[in-house]
């Protein structure tokens, strides 16, 4: 593998519209931090940078709804953010803010570079606009019906009912987020970026020279490469943005995805005067810390546009996790269904580093993961307590006890004492080399076999019996396990910063390196250790059944107002009302739809006349329960081929705010064909 000469490690710009949670940690931070501090550990030079993505229609839709400017909502949850991710031992070198100046200017400079070298494709098209608030409707002020699931609120980039990708001329019954109106299609000029330029380039340098990219990501490259690329807008008609820095683009911004990634360089600008360094001398190795959702953007669309500026390095490589979802639903920050940093030390003051290794123990490198407080809860007693704390405290304890804190010097060694010994070699190396292939879980799980070895060889040599009679013995035995103590200081500091640090302050170990951990003298005879005390401590079962019924409460909330507030539909006239055909019917036969797992097909007598209906409705009913339901159906819907087969009307149905749809019935049995009015 290449040898680089310095890194530069970039961790997402999270958006300043929102606090952070767990799984912003386990799919970005806690990783990037894992990774910087192991470098560090290393004697690389690396600098770390992250800060606030405080662009994007999000946060002015946020500000419109509290009144307040964006500039007050990206204050607000800068610091907040800021602060979080100090508290959690996320060790950036800084954490920077893309309203600052120094971003305006680098991000419109970057802009001009690209545009005076002719890299844009200037063109002007039909867009949304609002005509009661006289704007164009970017992006997520377009709200209307996704054309695949028809959820009626999705937005004009995306549907978050079934996760589409959109783009607002796909919507149906397109709406303003602003006045609710129904707006029209007016002229605008913008800048696209010409993707579909740089494919062939994109693909040698992605599917051909690195193909040892985690195959998620490599994955959904090849993916968005084989369906092929189109120009992608870089402008955007808002107020709240970097200005198009040109003079016929008043009124315009940069897209939110044009600046955010450009605020990796302005931060390192911010940071050092030095930054040069670090994007442009092809001997530093650009590695881009972020969520699966933006791997588009972090390996695709900012590779092209730096490699059509021209003078920057190119990301070596994109480690991007997939989803932690919490206790078996996605994570949501409108659904307040989440674990807010912020508020998990307020519950579980001092303990970070047991969230981060229960974030890193279960993180979703490969696949979405769940977190669950139960198996926080295991993961604290029966791991940190009882392995890792139980060895280290039994460890210091005996050194205390029998030899006044002071190391023993070690005797004559039997073949047990050595496998240890290699073992500690093994052990350490394999940490090493899984952190630096990104696979963290292994890393953390490689160190934690460390710990388990102490045990054991606690167990297996029971220094406690043979104080008596044999103290010489004892005294190998308690060098060996201090050393695996010293060991463990120093492979967990990038997983456990927070109880490393007291650990090796109890053992008394300052000068030392990655290099150092593997060796078995780390801590010399006749060096004073304290007796320490209990790094972890046990989490008991009322303590996490607080957080569950927390968690519950916000479910029976979230159900209580969804169903409150599904908001009414606009009205409608009598007349419009009585054009629809509504009548009673009953099912006389049902079957499911082959090759579909939501359709039913049912052979309706409906008064008038007997006629197929397909319906949507087999997640939730069998068709053999259906046979003699009396049923309502709109009749004169105009006939429609689902799946090939002729539907003649629908079926009426309660969908309840989950989504479970419930037949509706008259009351009483009635006449097939009656009508409801
Ligand atoms: O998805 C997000 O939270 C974006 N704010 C990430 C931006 S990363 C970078 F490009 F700045
Ligand atoms: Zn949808």
């Amino acid at each position: 593998m290449k040898k680089f000469k310095r890194y530069l490690i970039t961790s997402a710009l999270p958006y300043a519209n929102g606090p952070i949670h767990i799984g912003h940690l386990a799919g970005v931070y806690v990783p990037s931090d894992i990774y910087t501090r192991y470098l560090r550990l290393k004697g690389e030079d690396v600098i770390s940078i992250c800060g606030s993505d405080e662009h994007g229609v999000p946060i002015t839709l946020k500000a419109r709804k509290e009144g307040i400017t964006p500039q007050q909502v990206v204050d607000r949850y800068h610091e907040m953010n800021k602060k979080a991710f100090e508290d959690f031992g996320i060790a950036f070198d800084i954490y920077s803010r893309t309203t600052n100046k120094i971003h305006y200017e680098t991000a419109s400079e970057f802009f001009l570079k690209l545009y005076n070298k002719g890299e844009f494709i200037e063109k002007t098209s039909l867009q949304y606009y609002d005509t009661e608030a006289g704007c164009f409707l970017a992006d997520r002020y377009i709200i209307g019906e996704c054309p695949h699931c028809h959820n009626e609120n999705a937005y004009g980039d995306q549907c978050e009912k079934c996760g589409s990708s959109l783009s607002p001329s796909d919507l149906i019954n397109p709406r303003s987020a602003i006045s609710g109106s129904q707006p029209v299609l007016k002229e605008t000029l913008h800048w696209y970026l010409p993707l579909d330029k740089y494919e062939p380039w994109l693909k040698k340098w992605i599917l051909e020279e690195h193909t040892e990219w985690k195959p998620n990501v490599y994955g959904q490259c090849k993916s968005w490469l084989d369906q092929g690329l189109q120009p992608r807008a870089v402008s955007r008609d808002l107020d709240w943005g970097v200005p198009v820095p040109l003079k016929n683009a008043s009124g315009k911004v940069l897209y939110v995805w044009f600046d955010a990634p450009i605020g990796y360089i302005s931060a390192t600008k911010e940071l050092t005067p030095e930054w040069e360094k670090y994007w442009k001398d092809p001997e530093t190795r650009l590695i881009h810390f972020i969520g699966k959702d933006n791997i588009v953007f972090h390996c695709i669309i900012f590779p092209v546009m730096l490699k059509a500026e021209g003078s920057f390095i190119l990301p070596d490589n994109v480690p991007a996790n997939e989803f932690l979802n919490l206790e078996n639903d996605k994570i949501s920050t409108s659904r307040n269904w989440a674990v807010w940093l912020h508020e998990y030390l307020e519950e579980f003051p001092g303990k970070q580093d047991v969230l981060r290794y229960t974030l890193c123990a279960n993180a979703p490198e490969t696949k979405d993961n769940d977190f669950t407080w139960k198996d926080f809860q295991a993961r604290n007693n029966n791991e940190l307590v009882a392995i890792l704390g139980n060895f280290i405290n039994r460890t210091l304890v005996l050194t205390n006890n029998y030899f006044s804190g002071r190391v023993p010097e070690p005797g004559i060694l039997n073949n047990p004492d050595k496998e240890v010994l290699d073992e500690i070699s093994r052990l350490t190396k394999a940490t090493g080399e899984a952190i630096e292939n990104f696979r963290f879980r292994e890393g953390l799980k490689e160190a934690m076999n460390l710990a388990r070895l102490g045990n054991k060889y606690l167990a297996d040599t029971e220094p406690w019996k043979l104080i008596k009679t044999d103290p010489d013995r004892v005294k190998t035995i308690i060098n060996i396990s201090l050393q695996i103590t010293a060991n463990l200081s120093i492979i967990l500091e990038p997983f456990l910063p927070f109880s490393m640090k007291r650990l090796r302050e109890w053992i008394n170990l300052s000068n030392f390196t990655w290099n150092d951990a593997g060796k078995t003298e780390l801590l010399p005879p006749g060096h004073q250790v304290s007796k320490g005390g209990l790094l972890f401590e046990k989490i008991d079962d009322e303590t996490i059944n607080r957080q569950i019924e927390k968690l519950m409460k916000t479910r029976r909330e979230n159900e209580t107002v969804s169903a409150a507030a599904s908001p009414l539909k606009e009205p409608v006239s009598y007349e419009d009302f009585s054009r629809m055909d509504i009548r009673t019917a009953t099912v006389l036969e049902a079957e499911r739809v082959p090759k579909t797992n939501k359709l039913l097909k049912l052979k309706i007598d409906c008064g008038t006349d007997i006629r197929t209906i397909v319906s949507g409705i087999a997640e939730y009913y069998e068709p053999e329960t259906l046979v003699g339901k009396q049923i309502l159906i709109i009749a004169n819907l105009e006939p429609r081929k689902i799946k090939g087969i002729e539907s003649r009307g629908m079926i009426l149905m309660a969908e309840e705010p989950g989504g479970k749809l419930v037949l509706v019935s008259p009351v009483e049995k009635t006449d097939n064909g009656s009508v409801v009015k």
